[in-house]
């Protein structure tokens, strides 16, 4: 990232130098001044990342200095240059707001490393505050969030659909969304005073289903005390969603079809037929197509459902909303758990950015739950989500993912940088046996980086140790957390 960096301190010399070092070094735009009153002028104008200070200086200490501009623009880094004598100035500099502090003379490589610091800090802030102010504007569809072109695709023709009288199929793995875009789709209708009827085809037997659906009259069966009103005269005017519909029996399905074709039902043991002002939506997780090719899916039901065909795919190929989720997640959590967690950590976020999501938005959804329950600071950290204990799929041979074209190039490059570090570390550690020392010596790096590496790809040195025992799931707690449900 290239920033903007103002230095202040009273000696001429100390500017000139480090203008000099961050103008050799790195990218980083520098404007310095001896005198801090200037220096809050500069502020005023606005667009500075980093303010590098000293602490003494004739018309206002660095700590004065540093209170007035976080007061100005709290989200400015502030680091305190001090001689060694006054250390506990300094420390009280960062109990104060200051970002870290150096102590002169110093090291060319530890201003550069403070400053990297506070440079990719700012970055993640930066982000952080973009991904608040999103969830903050909305996009009118509630909880269905997305800034993916997909997702951003499919917001659009929910808003073209959702007005008509068209009947919609809802296709996609579980747990992509498939129930708020339905809920998305009634809530933009003109049946949106109206109700919204669910009806999960799943869970309720074949025959009880039918008179949930139809209703039934007095005595139609035994226990019919009295004539029942069925969903579908409840959906009357309004939406009537048919959630997993492939689970449909082959008798309801005929009769669905009837509803579908003629606007007509009939309660069960009744004998008048009535007529239905509803709009349907149905939603799947099966391949209708190949459960018509088993016989089990009537066709002629599949195309009168498939008028307009919304197919959420999988949250592995619209990484790009992970962070945005991750944030409303984290935000739903903390305000359930009484926790002020304002942010996700660079770490922690990095981490979320390379899992599979077998689960999709809900098992990301789950993560982040237990995270926000574990996490014991102001920001998640990789460590809450507890993701290392769960085991390692064997990394996959190298290919470029269709969906990183929809990124950023800053997420696409997060996204290659996890994989790619997940990727060599899990080869090094194969061909070294899972010895660590020998695996970094190997690789030219330090063993505690190599320990850092390996934690943030949650690898561990005993799924390479010769012989290794299953890791047993009983031992797991957390994992049984994690699993998607259903
Ligand atoms: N785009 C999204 N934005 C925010 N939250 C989402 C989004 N998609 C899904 N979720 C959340 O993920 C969870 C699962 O979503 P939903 O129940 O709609 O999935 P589904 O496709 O119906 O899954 P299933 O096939 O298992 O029924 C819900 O808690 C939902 O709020
Ligand atoms: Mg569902």
């Amino acid at each position: 990232m290239k920033g903007c960096i103002l230095v202040v301190d009273d000696e001429q010399d100390m500017l000139l130098l480090l203008k000099r070092i961050i103008g050799e070094e790195t990218d980083h735009k520098v404007v310095t001044t001896t005198d801090p009153l200037e220096a809050l002028e500069q502020i005023k104008t606005g667009g500075f990342d980093l303010m590098i200070t000293d602490l003494k200086m004739p018309k206002m200490n660095g700590i004065r200095l540093l209170g007035k501009v976080k007061e100005m623009d709290p989200t400015i880094s502030v680091i305190v240059m001090t001689a060694f004598g006054t250390i506990e100035t300094a420390v009280e500099a960062t109990r104060k707001g200051a970002f870290d502090y150096i102590t002169k003379p110093f090291r060319r490589e530890r201003i550069l490393v403070t400053i990297e610091n506070v440079m990719s800090y700012q970055s993640v802030a930066r982000e952080n505050r973009a991904l608040r102010e999103a969830l903050g504007r909305g996009n009118g569809f509630a909880s269905l969030l997305g800034v993916t072109p997909v997702m951003q695709d499919i917001f659009d023709r929910i808003r073209q659909v959702a007005p008509t009288q068209g009947t919609v199929l809802i296709t996609g793995p579980s747990g992509t969304g498939k129930e708020l875009v339905a809920r998305a789709l009634h809530a933009h209708s003109h049946r949106r005073e109206k109700r919204l009827i669910t009806l999960n085809c799943t869970v309720i037997p074949e025959n009880v289903l039918e008179s949930e659906l139809f209703g039934h009259v007095k005595g139609a069966f035994t226990g019919a005390w009295k004539d029942k009103r069925g969903l579908v005269e409840d959906a009357h005017g309004g939406t009537l969603f048919l959630d997993e519909i492939g689970d449909l029996s082959p008798v309801l399905q005929t009769k669905m079809l009837r509803l579908l074709q003629e606007g007509e039902y009939r309660p069960v043991g009744g004998n008048a037929t009535r007529q239905a002002d509803i709009r349907f939506i149905a939603a799947t997780n099966r391949r209708l197509k190949e459960e018509i090719a088993q016989g089990r899916f009537r066709e002629d039901l599949y195309y009168r459902l498939n008028v307009i065909n919304f197919d959420l795919p999988p949250l592995a190929d619209r990484r790009g909303d992970i962070p945005l989720l991750s944030h409303h997640f984290l935000k739903k959590y903390a305000a359930i758990n009484h926790k002020t967690i304002a942010e996700i950590g660079p770490h922690a976020m990095q981490r979320l950015l390379a899992l599979d999501y077998p689960g999709n938005i809900r098992e990301l959804e789950n993560i982040i739950e237990r995270g926000v329950i574990f996490c014991r600071s102001e920001a998640l950290a990789v460590e809450d989500l507890f993701l290392d204990r769960e085991p390692v799929a064997p990394a996959e041979p190298y290919a470029l993912p269709a969906s990183l074209s929809q990124l950023s190039f800053k997420d696409a490059k997060e996204q290659m940088m996890a994989i790619f570090h997940r990727q060599f570390i899990d080869h090094l550690l194969r061909e070294n046996g899972g010895n660590v020392s020998r695996a970094a010596q190997k690789a030219g790096i330090q063993r505690q980086y190599l320990h850092r590496l390996m934690k943030d790809a949650g690898l561990m040195t005993e799924h390479y140790k010769e012989a290794a025992e299953p890791k047993e799931d009983t031992m797991n707690p957390e994992r049984a957390v994690a699993s998607p449900e259903g």
